[in-house]
């Protein structure tokens, strides 16, 4: 682990020992901070709380919300739940698979777009729903969609050129 990310973990740590629910809320903050949960970083967390490392993975495996694989930078869930099925969900999922090149619970190539699919997003009056970068979109259509990936990805790629 580089130096800088130690100094990250421990600031993480730092402020989660001793609280209760410290191992979900230093969890979450790791996750929030890497994108993912980093195996070398669930040892440190560990270490210094005192927890086993047994019981960091099985947290870790236990909560949907935690991925221990590496996501991309921007991450884009869509709602597969009933209501948002039958108002034309699975046309999201295949416009924007397709325009990405990827299964549900990849990552592009490129590493900017994680889409993952879930069975309720709590908001099933507005659907069909899907989540960018935590962003609720409602009423979603094909076009909508397709359009804001479309510009998610534009803003990427003027960023690296800056
Ligand atoms: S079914 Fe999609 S938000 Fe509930």
């Amino acid at each position: 682990m580089a130096a800088t990310d130690l100094k990250k973990v421990n600031r993480i740590l730092e402020n989660r020992e001793g609280t209760s629910g410290e191992l979900i809320e230093a969890l979450q903050d790791v996750q929030e901070s890497y994108n993912y949960l980093p195996e070398e970083v669930l040892r440190t967390v560990s270490e210094r709380l005192e927890v086993p490392l047994i019981e960091v993975f099985r947290v870790a495996n236990f909560y949907k919300s935690f991925t221990l694989k590496p996501r991309g930078k921007h991450l884009l869930t869509i709602c597969m739940g009933t209501a948002c099925h039958v108002r034309g969900a699975p046309k999201l999922a295949d416009e924007v698979l397709g325009q990405l090149g990827v299964k549900p619970g990849e990552t592009t190539e490129d590493g900017q777009f994680t889409v993952e699919t879930v069975n309720c997003l709590g908001a099933c009056a507005l659907g069909p729903v899907v989540v960018l970068d935590k962003e609720y979109y409602d009423h979603m259509t094909p076009g909508k969609l397709r359009a804001i990936v479309q510009k998610v990805r534009k803003k990427s790629r003027e960023k690296v050129k800056v």
